[in-house]
């Protein structure tokens, strides 16, 4: 498996955990922002023995968008628009390499998603997208199709220099305080839809 990966080693440890608890639920798994695919072939070893979940990976391949004024910080001067380019040969060629079950791979900006680009139901949701506007599209994509117990996972939640991370996650909060509960392991937000 890869060494250098985007979320560190122990977050990453965290995330397959939760990602372990909901193999029993019905639905798919999907990661929004999967860049070089590093997290995501970790996210496909779990799946192997659960051949009736599908892994769905969406990115731009373009990098990462322009920021809006949520995301301003300290350290402004990082995470720029176009940075974080990859492609999707390269994920493919990760998941080839370790002989691991092709994912749907779909390249869009996550705001011109359509709703027949996601899967009906999803038990698992990791949100990468590092900026507010990413994380709050890819919040609304999936929330509806989140089974009870599903998770979503949204990285960079308690990351001082992405703040747009956490004011999208308290923003669907406010709105969705009835159906789901929050958690938060490292700097991980863990959603989880209530039963
Ligand atoms: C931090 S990287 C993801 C890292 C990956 N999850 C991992 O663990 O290796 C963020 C990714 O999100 C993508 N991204 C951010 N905002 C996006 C948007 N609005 N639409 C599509 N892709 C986006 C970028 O292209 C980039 O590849």
């Amino acid at each position: 498996m890869p060494k250098e990966l985007q979320i560190p080693d122990r977050e990453t440890a965290l995330l397959l955990d939760e990602l372990k608890k909901t193999l029993e639920l019905d639905g798919d798994v999907v990661e929004f922002g999967c860049y070089e695919g590093d997290t995501s072939v970790l996210l496909a070893d779990v799946l192997r023995n659960s051949p009736n979940k599908w892994l769905y990976l969406y990115d731009s391949f373009e990098g990462l968008p322009a920021k809006t004024a949520e995301d301003n910080s300290a350290d402004g001067w990082r995470f720029k628009a176009g940075e974080l380019k990859a492609s999707a040969d390269t994920v493919r060629h990760k998941f080839r390499k370790y002989a691991l079950p092709e994912p749907v791979i779909t390249k869009a900006w996550f705001e011109d998603l359509q709703d027949s680009d996601l899967p009906e139901r999803i038990s698992f949701a990791l949100l990468d997208g590092d900026f507010y506007q990413s994380i709050k599209t890819s919040l609304k994509l999936v929330a509806n199709r989140v089974v009870p117990g599903g998770v979503i996972a949204v990285h960079d939640y308690r990351n001082a220099a992405l703040p747009g991370s956490a004011k999208a996650v308290s923003e669907f909060l406010a709105e969705n305080s009835e159906s789901y509960s929050l958690r938060i392991i490292a700097s991980i937000a863990i959603l989880t839809k209530n039963l």
